[in-house]
């Protein structure tokens, strides 16, 4: 008998139960009744404190369009997992007391960069581990694509389309705010597919007399309006230029409830235009995974029941030049793949003629 366990972690996000649909369809199929698969509740939580439930087949069904994740989630963060209780016992110990006591042959887990440093620091521990690259960012190290990132693609555009109604309708400024943490995947393809004139991302600081000169450029010939995407990360040249610290610093004395409202009041400063800042937010991770995730997160799902099948663990299912290949958990983990200042999106962006503040 295998004995699996299952968890999502970190941000839900769409194509999450897809994923889970993947690997518990491409199990039974593999076992048949030679399989037992816990969902661990809530993430590492569930691992942590022995929270689990014994799933079956049906499970499995009617889930592939559901968003969110059917066994919940929660952020652990890294750097906690060796913090102890009351008892001197810290995370990783309960989290493979709790793998022992269910007798797992291996633990899938469904997650983002963090997600993979736990799954990493449990397979050096010991554990058999696979990893399925989940986030709306598109950052992790050591694949082309993540799920999810596609649906919020698809989100960050329509809300990029409906705003230029009404910024040509008005005549306005309007900025887009984008999520991806730290890094401008997201931005930068909802960017280029929503016709924005300016993207701002954290990994080409802006300078905000080059964004005012594009405002001023596009005005003189005749346009209306403008609009600009900006990564929820992005930083100005000031700012790139930083300690951490200072940075930290500067940040928190911050007035505005996010950059994108900063940048809007630096551009009123000197730019007179109506102007209006638009955060779509979590409504970029929420809903139906579009088709193109539906199809990944089952060809990252059955790939790693095939691991599991072949008893291959510590590895990450990944996509590299449309083949899913297995990566090592160990040169994911830590890793950060952000947008580069000369690749190809960005060089297509700046052939069209869209400002990136630089
Ligand atoms: O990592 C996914 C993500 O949506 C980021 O883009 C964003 O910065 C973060 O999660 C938001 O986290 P939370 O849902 O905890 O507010």
């Amino acid at each position: 008998m295998k004995k699996i366990g299952i968890l999502t972690s970190g941000g839900d996000c769409q194509g999450l139960n897809s994923a889970i649909r993947g690997v518990g369809k491409a199990l039974y199929e593999q076992f048949g009744d030679n399989v037992e698969i816990y969902g661990l509740v809530d993430g590492y939580h569930g691992l942590i404190e022995g929270e689990y439930k014994l799933m079956s087949p049906r499970d499995f069904s009617g889930i592939l369009t559901i968003g969110g994740t059917i066994l919940g989630t929660s952020r652990q963060p890294f750097k906690r997992m060796r913090d102890v209780d009351e008892n001197n016992v810290d995370k990783v110990e309960k989290m493979k007391k709790t793998y022992k006591k269910l007798g797992l042959d291996c633990i899938v887990v469904l997650g983002g960069n963090g997600t993979h440093k736990t799954a990493n620091l449990l397979s050096e521990e010991g554990l058999n581990v696979i990893g399925l690259p989940k986030t709306i960012d598109n950052d992790i190290w050591g694949t082309d694509m993540t799920f999810g990132f596609y649906s919020a693609l698809n989100v960050a555009t329509d809300v990029i389309d409906r705003i230029h109604t009404t910024a040509t309708s008005h005549g306005r400024v309007f900025i887009v705010e984008v999520m991806g943490h730290k890094v401008g995947w997201l931005t930068l393809y909802a960017g280029i597919a929503g016709g924005a004139d300016v993207i701002l991302l954290p990994e080409i600081p802006y300078n905000i007399d080059s964004v005012i000169g594009e405002l001023e450029r596009r005005t003189k010939s005749g346009k209306k309006f403008s609009i600009i995407a900006v990564a929820e990360g992005a930083v100005s040249q000031e700012e790139a230029g930083l300690k951490k610290k200072e940075f930290k610093a500067r940040r928190a004395a911050m007035t505005q409830p996010s950059i994108s409202y900063r940048i809007a009041d630096e551009i009123k400063e000197k730019y007179e235009h109506e102007i209006r800042v638009c955060v779509p937010g979590h409504f970029q991770r929420g809903g139906s995974p579009c088709p193109y995730d539906r199809v990944f997160t089952t060809r990252l799902g059955t790939s790693a029941a095939q691991l599991i099948a072949r008893e291959k663990y510590g590895y990450m299912v990944a996509l590299q030049k449309n083949e899913i290949v297995p990566v090592p958990l160990s040169e994911v983990a830590g890793k950060l793949k952000v947008v580069t200042p000369d690749c190809n999106e960005v060089i297509t962006a700046k052939q069209m003629g869209i400002c990136f503040g630089d």
